[in-house]
C-alpha cells in the first residue's frame, strides 16, 4: 500500500518504546505540558484544585471536569472575539469530560466511609454530575499554550446543564418528561465519548455509555413496548444506577426533580416527578456553538439514540450531502451513517446552529451490513422499510424509530461488531476507518445483539484465547470503507480489514499477528483514531486496553494508511472456538503492508492506569493537544488512605492523585508534530 498524501509526508520521529513506568513517553526531540487538567479553574475567580476531594460540588461549573475524551481546536481571531478557524495562536478548545474516577473527587474521609447507592449524599452526587459534561476554554499561544482565565467564551456544560432537543423526536411522547411536557428539552449531556465538527465550526459532542446511570425498574412494571426498548438500551436488571444518583438520602427535596429524573420506574410517579422517559433524553449527538456561550445546546435526534462513539465527517462537498459516520460502542452493536437531505452550501459556513437545523435536524439515518464477499450495504432506518414497519417491537412513526434505533437495525440485518468505536474519513482517498476496539465475547453464544446470537464473520473474524485471560477478539482491529464510485451517500461500499492488533509474545503467530506488527508498532484495543487536517493523510491511533497493561501502558501511534484494496485475501485462522462460530474466515487484509515502519509507529506511551483518547491540533499541525485519560484508574477505595499506594500520580508527581489531563506536544525544531 503507498501512503496516499499529497505531500510524500514521511514520519521522522523514532518509534517510543513500549513501557509501564509512570510518564508520559514521547519521541526524542518534542516536548509536552500539562495545559489543563481535572479541577483547573476556568475562571481568575475560582480557586485552585486542592486535588483531595474538599473542592466543592459547586465550583466544579467552572474548573475543568473528569475523564477528558474527544476535543476540538477552534481558531478564534487575534482579538479574541469571533471566528477565524484559522489562527494557529488562539482558539477554543471544546472537550468532552466522559466520566469520572469517584474516589478521586471525594474526601479520604467519605471514600472511607462508602457510597451507598441506596442513599447517597446530595453534594456528592452534584459534585459528580458536575464532573461531567463539555468544557469549552480560551486557549492562548505564548512561549507555549495556556488558558485565558479572563475569556468571557469559557464555560462548562454539566449533566445538569439545559439542552434542547431537535430534529425528528423532538415532541414525541416518548421524551416527554416532568422538566418538559412538550418533550422538547431536557437536562444534562452525559458520557461525551468521541466528537465531532461541522463545516459551519460547531462542535458535535456523542453520548456514549449513558444507559447505566438510571434506577430501572423491574420488566414487570413496565408495557411490554417499554420493557422491550429498556431491555434493548439499559439491560435487563432493575438497578439503582451507576452512582445511584436517583438516591438521595432523604429522597429528592431539590424541588425541581433533579434527582428523580435519574429515576426511570413509571409506578407510584406523579406529574411532578414522572421521568420514566428521561432515558430517552440522552444517546444523541449534541450540537454546541463554541462561539455563542449563550446558545442552549441542541440533541439533533436524526442521528439516531444509541451509545454514540463519535460522530466524524466525511469532507463537506459543495452541492452534495454532509455525511458522518458513528459508531455504537457496545459489544455486538453496529456502524451508522447519517446523510443529510440538504446539499452543503458553503453560505452556510458561519450559520452556528440555525446551519445545524438544516443539516442535522433533516436526513437519512442508515446502518451497515458487512458481507463475507468484502461487498456491503447501507440500510435506511425508515418507518417506511417493510421489515422495521413489522417488527414485534411495534414503532409507532419514525420518531419511535430515531430514539429506539437499535431495534430498528436489528430489523434490517445490520452486522454486530466488535464495539464500533471512533471514525474516521481519510482526506485523500475518501475511505472511512472505524476502530474495533476489541471484544471478549466474540465468537461466544452467549454473545447476542437483539435476540440473536452470532459467532465468527468475515468483518469480525478472530476469536483466540490469548492465555492471560482474554478471549474472543481480545486485541481488536480496524475496519476499512470504500463507499461505491467514491460517493458517501452510496448506499453501497467495500471493505476489508486495515489493521488487526496484536501483542509482543504473538508474534510469531500469523493467525493473531496477521498485520506483522513489530515492537516499534504494536498495539492492542484501538479506540481514538483521526486524521490530522494539516498533513493530508496522516492518522493518529489511540488506545484503551486491558489486555495488553502488563507490558504497555496506552499509547498513541502515527499512521499513514493506505488505500482499500491494497491487500489481498487472509485466511483467518481461529484456534479452538466453540462450534457456532463459522471458524476460519476468509478476510481481505492489507497483510502487514499497512504496518511497516515507515507506515504505522508508537508516537507516545501514557502514564499508568490512564487511557489515551481525544485529539487535536492547530490548523498548521504544529501543535497537537492530547487527552490523557483516568490515570491510575486501577487505584482501589482502601487505596485512598495511603496515597503512596495510589497506581499513577500523574501528572503532579510526589503523592500526588491523579489527574485526567490536555496536554500540548510540540516539535522543538517548530515543525508539523510527527515529522
Ligand atoms: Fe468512551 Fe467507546 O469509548
Ligand atoms: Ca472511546
Ligand atoms: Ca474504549
Ligand atoms: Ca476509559
Amino acid at each position: 500500500g503507498g501512503s496516499n498524501n499529497d505531500n510524500a509526508f514521511k514520519l521522522g520521529f523514532s518509534a517510543v518504546a513500549k513501557g509501564i513506568d509512570d510518564a508520559l513517553r514521547i519521541p526524542a526531540g518534542y516536548s509536552f505540558s500539562a495545559l489543563y487538567r481535572l479541577g483547573d479553574p476556568l475562571n481568575a475567580s475560582t480557586g485552585a484544585y486542592a486535588n483531595d476531594g474538599s473542592d466543592s460540588a459547586a465550583s466544579f461549573q467552572f474548573r475543568a471536569g473528569d475523564h477528558h475524551d474527544g476535543m476540538a481546536y477552534f481558531g478564534l481571531n487575534a482579538a479574541g472575539l469571533a471566528k477565524d478557524l484559522s489562527n494557529n495562536a488562539r482558539g477554543l478548545l471544546c472537550m468532552n469530560h466522559e466520566n469520572i474516577t469517584q474516589i478521586f473527587l471525594h474526601t479520604a474521609a467519605e471514600v472511607g466511609a462508602g457510597f451507598n447507592n441506596s442513599a447517597r449524599v446530595p453534594a456528592q452526587i452534584d459534585k459528580e454530575v458536575n464532573a461531567h459534561g463539555i468544557s469549552v476554554i480560551e486557549v492562548l499561544k505564548g512561549s507555549s499554550f495556556s488558558i485565558n482565565q479572563l475569556s468571557g467564551f469559557n464555560r462548562r456544560y454539566t449533566a445538569l446543564s439545559n439542552m434542547e432537543i431537535s430534529g425528528p423526536a423532538a415532541g414525541d411522547d416518548l421524551l416527554v418528561t416532568a422538566y418538559s411536557t412538550a418533550g422538547s428539552a431536557t437536562r444534562g449531556t452525559l458520557n461525551n465519548c468521541a466528537n465531532g465538527v461541522t463545516p459551519w465550526g460547531t462542535y458535535l459532542t456523542c453520548e456514549e455509555n449513558w444507559a447505566g446511570y438510571f434506577k430501572r425498574p423491574a420488566s414487570s412494571t413496565l408495557s411490554a413496548k417499554a420493557a422491550a426498548a429498556q431491555n434493548r438500551y439499559i439491560g435487563s436488571s432493575a438497578s439503582n444506577g451507576s452512582y445511584g444518583w436517583a438516591n438521595p438520602a432523604g429522597g429528592d427535596t431539590s424541588g425541581t426533580g433533579q434527582y428523580d429524573r435519574w429515576n426511570i420506574t413509571p409506578t407510584g410517579a406523579s406529574a411532578a416527578n414522572d421521568y420514566r422517559n428521561a432515558a430517552n433524553t440522552m444517546g444523541w449527538v449534541v450540537e454546541i456553538d463554541p462561539f455563542a456561550p449563550g446558545a442552549t445546546p441542541r440533541k439533533r435526534t436524526a442521528m439516531g439514540r444509541f451509545g454514540h462513539e463519535g460522530a466524524m465527517p466525511a469532507k463537506a462537498v459543495a452541492g452534495k450531502p454532509l455525511v458522518y459516520y458513528m459508531g455504537d460502542d457496545a459489544q455486538g452493536e453496529y456502524i451508522y451513517k447519517y446523510v443529510s437531505n440538504a446539499n452543503w452550501d458553503a453560505a452556510d459556513a458561519n450559520g452556528g446552529l440555525t446551519a445545524g437545523n438544516k443539516y442535522l435536524d433533516d436526513g437519512k439515518l442508515y446502518v451497515a451490513t458487512f458481507n463475507a464477499d468484502g461487498s456491503g450495504t447501507w440500510t435506511e432506518l425508515t418507518i417506511t422499510n417493510a421489515a422495521i414497519a413489522a417488527a414485534t417491537y411495534g414503532f409507532a412513526d419514525q420518531a419511535d424509530v430515531c430514539i429506539n434505533c437499535r431495534l430498528a437495525a436489528d430489523a434490517v440485518g445490520a452486522t454486530p461488531m466488535d464495539r464500533p468505536e471512533w471514525t474516521g474519513v481519510h482526506p485523500v482517498t475518501g475511505d472511512i476507518y472505524i476502530t474495533l476496539t476489541n471484544n471478549s465475547k466474540r465468537g461466544s453464544t452467549s454473545l447476542t445483539t437483539g435476540g440473536k446470537s452470532y459467532g465468527l464473520d468475515a468483518a469480525n473474524p478472530r476469536y483466540y484465547d490469548d492465555g492471560e485471560g482474554g478471549k474472543g477478539n481480545p486485541n481488536g482491529h480496524i475496519v476499512r470503507i470504500h463507499e461505491t464510485g467514491g460517493d458517501h451517500a452510496a448506499t453501497t461500499f467495500a471493505w476489508d480489514v486495515y489493521l488487526f492488533g496484536a501483542e509482543n509474545d504473538q508474534f510469531g503467530n500469523a493467525s493473531i499477528n496477521i498485520s506483522g506488527l513489530t515492537d516499534d508498532n504494536d498495539f492492542s484495543s484501538p479506540d481514538g483514531l483521526w486524521f490530522s487536517q494539516a498533513v493530508p493523510g496522516l492518522m493518529w491511533l489511540q488506545t484503551d486496553d486491558g489486555a495488553y497493561t502488563d507490558v504497555t501502558n496506552c499509547m498513541m501511534l502515527a499512521a499513514l494508511p493506505g488505500k482499500h484494496g491494497d491487500g489481498g485475501p487472509v485466511n483467518v485462522t481461529s484456534a479452538a472456538v466453540p462450534s457456532n462460530a463459522n471458524a476460519d474466515q476468509t478476510v481481505t487484509t492489507q497483510a502487514g503492508a499497512d504496518a511497516t515502519a515507515a507506515t504505522l509507529r508508537r508516537f507516545l506511551v501514557g502514564p499508568k492506569g490512564c487511557e489515551i483518547t481525544g485529539i487535536t491540533e492547530t490548523p498548521d499541525g504544529k501543535t497537537l493537544f492530547v487527552n490523557i485519560q483516568h490515570p491510575g484508574e486501577r487505584t482501589t477505595a482502601a487505596d485512598i488512605a495511603t496515597p503512596a499506594n495510589f497506581q499513577s500520580h500523574w501528572p503532579e508527581g510526589g503523592n500526588a492523585r491523579p489527574r485526567s489531563t490536555t496536554v500540548v506536544i510540540t516539535k522543538d525544531d517548530g515543525g508539523i508534530v510527527g515529522a
